[in-house]
């Protein structure tokens, strides 16, 4: 009996917990899928209303600010709070703008999108882009967090138009950036460049490769730190003082190309700084100021000197006087901007040609038979700077800059002072920042034929093609802008990278190194790098002589 009972009890309970399990199996399973529905409402509610709150433009764009002109500019819709911001935050900004730009012919020449809070114009047809960079409305530059933090708003490129950054423009294109003074820098860059050409000569000889860009960031810094400040580390040979500003640049740099939301959300500003950005800025600048007062003493020090064409921008600005005369604050924002914008472009062009010598053999080639020719006539009156005029040269560097724009979105926008109207009808109304997708002009196949193909044909007249003017006359191909805020150090900028790559190419021959390719991706800083530098194998050519 007592087994019976026991056996019942048993069986019962085993019964019990059996049910207890079904249910528990049951209210598992009904969890998960009652979840799983709620997920999928959820998902598709937020769809809907997203879809539904998301208007023309995004939240910037409300109120019909984009039909202001009897032809309104195309919309994209926006999410609400943050517009077009998710979408552009990663990866590569000015692939996605020229994708959204392809869905219609208005929204290529103009679209409107919101960046968060941001009222924001691009466009992507060199008839728009002249308008809107040659405008007088438009001669204004929106000004980033850190950009105020780091002082920028007191140089050139974020000064707002008026006297005090005309005057800044005036001092440095007469006295920076004008050919003879560029032409009278000429040996120290030369300098700097074969300091560089030795350098590449050992790293190839102990690792059997060399990667190229922080030779090239190396001889840069020292050639505008000679231009600017009137020292070069390779002459004064002061490492640790070399270390500081690059990595006083670097950081620089690093701070003014992060994507900062709270430029676009500005009340993130209290709550969400996920790079430090604020914190980071105030540490920087009192290293900054404390390593340019320093050479600024070291000058004032010297007594006044008589300008010549190479003297240093320093000089420069202490000479000034009266009116003109600038407080040392304003002295270190502007000598630290032309350091910081001196340094990075330069290099970074030369790394891109470099990369396209590398790839393409037989460019290579012509090149290198164009710069021998040139070396092997130097008994005749050639002057060795005519060496940047060479016309393959300037196609390879022009196709360099078309294919690979270092500042695809024109690095640092416009905003406008009021209403400009377009000759197409579309009015971009006061206070909007306005883009130029320089990237997608240039990868147009409407406006250049094989435009992702490296073909510095394109601009020699001697084999079919035109001599574009790349100097902001012809938006097809503005690299350096247009109109009154073009880049001053285009001369510079282009007469360095064209002899350093005349060099490169005349001292060694460029191959792929096969256990590291050469990969073109691109990586979208302040400037548009290589994601992956430029690794090669250098073969040095022993009949090159040597170049001044
Ligand atoms: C390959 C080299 C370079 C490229 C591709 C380049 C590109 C640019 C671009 C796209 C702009 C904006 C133009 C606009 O808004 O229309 C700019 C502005 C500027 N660049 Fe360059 N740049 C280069 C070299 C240099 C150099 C070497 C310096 C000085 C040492 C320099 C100093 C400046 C300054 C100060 C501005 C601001 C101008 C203003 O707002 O008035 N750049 N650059």
């Amino acid at each position: 009996m007592a087994t019976t009972i026991s056996s019942f009890l048993h069986e019962d309970m085993i019964s019990l917990r059996g049910n207890t399990l079904l249910a528990m199996f049951e209210s598992y399973n009904l969890n998960t899928s009652t979840l799983l529905l709620y997920a999928v409402i959820t998902f598709i509610t937020l769809g809907v209303l997203t879809w539904t709150l998301s208007c023309p433009g995004g939240p910037a764009w409300k109120r019909g600010r984009n039909c202001i002109g009897f032809v309104s500019i195309p919309s994209p819709k926006g999410l609400p709070i943050f517009g077009s911001l998710l979408g552009l935050a990663h990866g590569l900004p000015h692939r996605t703008l020229a994708s959204m730009a392809q869905t219609s012919q208005a929204a290529s020449q103009l679209m409107a999108i919101s960046l968060g809070s941001t009222p924001t114009v691009v466009a992507s047809d060199p008839q728009t882009a002249r308008e809107i960079l040659t405008s007088q409305h438009f001669a204004n530059r929106p000004i980033k967090q850190s950009a105020r933090l780091l002082m920028f708003n007191r140089a050139i490129g974020f000064a707002p138009n008026g006297t005090y950054w005309r005057l800044l423009r005036k001092i440095a294109s007469s006295h920076l950036f004008a050919p003879r003074k560029i032409s009278a820098h000429e040996p120290a860059r030369s300098l700097e460049c074969t300091s560089m050409l030795n350098d590449i000569t050992t790293e190839q000889s102990l690792h059997g490769f060399v990667v190229l860009r922080k030779h090239l960031q190396a001889a840069s810094l020292n050639n505008i730190m000679e231009i600017v400040f009137g020292k070069s580390y390779n002459k004064v040979g002061d490492v640790d003082e070399s270390m500081e500003l690059q990595e006083m640049v670097r950081e620089g740099f690093e701070l003014l190309g992060a994507f900062n939301w709270s430029d676009h959300l500005p009340w993130l500003n209290y709550f969400y700084d996920p790079f430090h950005i604020k914190e980071r800025c105030m540490a920087l600048v009192p290293q900054v100021k404390k390593f340019i007062k320093k050479i600024i003493n070291e000058h004032k020090l010297r007594g006044s000197v008589n300008l010549l064409d190479d003297s240093d921008f320093v000089d420069v600005l202490l000479s000034l006087d009266g009116q003109d005369n600038l407080s040392e604050d304003d002295m270190v924002a502007i000598l630290w901007e032309m350091v910081f914008r001196g340094t990075d472009t330069i290099a970074l062009l030369t790394e891109w040609v470099m990369a396209e010598l590398t790839l393409n053999q037989g460019i290579q080639s012509k090149l290198r038979f164009e710069i021998d020719s040139f070396m092997g006539n130097k008994s005749t009156n050639n002057d060795y700077a005519d060496i940047t005029k060479l016309p393959y040269l300037q196609a390879v560097i022009k196709e360099t800059l078309r294919l690979h724009p270092p500042g695809p979105l024109l690095s640092w926008a416009r905003l406008s002072t009021s209403d400009v109207h377009l000759s197409n009808g579309m009015v971009i109304p006061a206070n909007t920042t306005a883009m130029v997708n320089m990237w997608s002009i240039t990868h147009n196949s409407d406006v250049w034929d094989h435009p992702f193909t490296f073909e510095p044909d394109r601009f020699l007249i001697s084999a079919g093609g035109s001599n574009v003017d790349v100097r902001g006359n012809d938006l097809r191909l503005a690299p350096f802008g247009a109109g009154r805020r073009v880049c001053p150090g285009m001369n510079l900028g282009m007469v360095t990278v064209s002899e350093w790559v005349a060099k490169l190419v005349y001292q060694f021959e460029w191959v792929q190194d096969m256990g590291r390719p050469v990969d073109l991706t691109e990586e979208l800083k302040l400037s548009c790098e290589m994601k992956q530098p430029l690794c090669a194998k250098v073969i040095p050519r022993n009949g090159a002589s040597e170049m001044m």
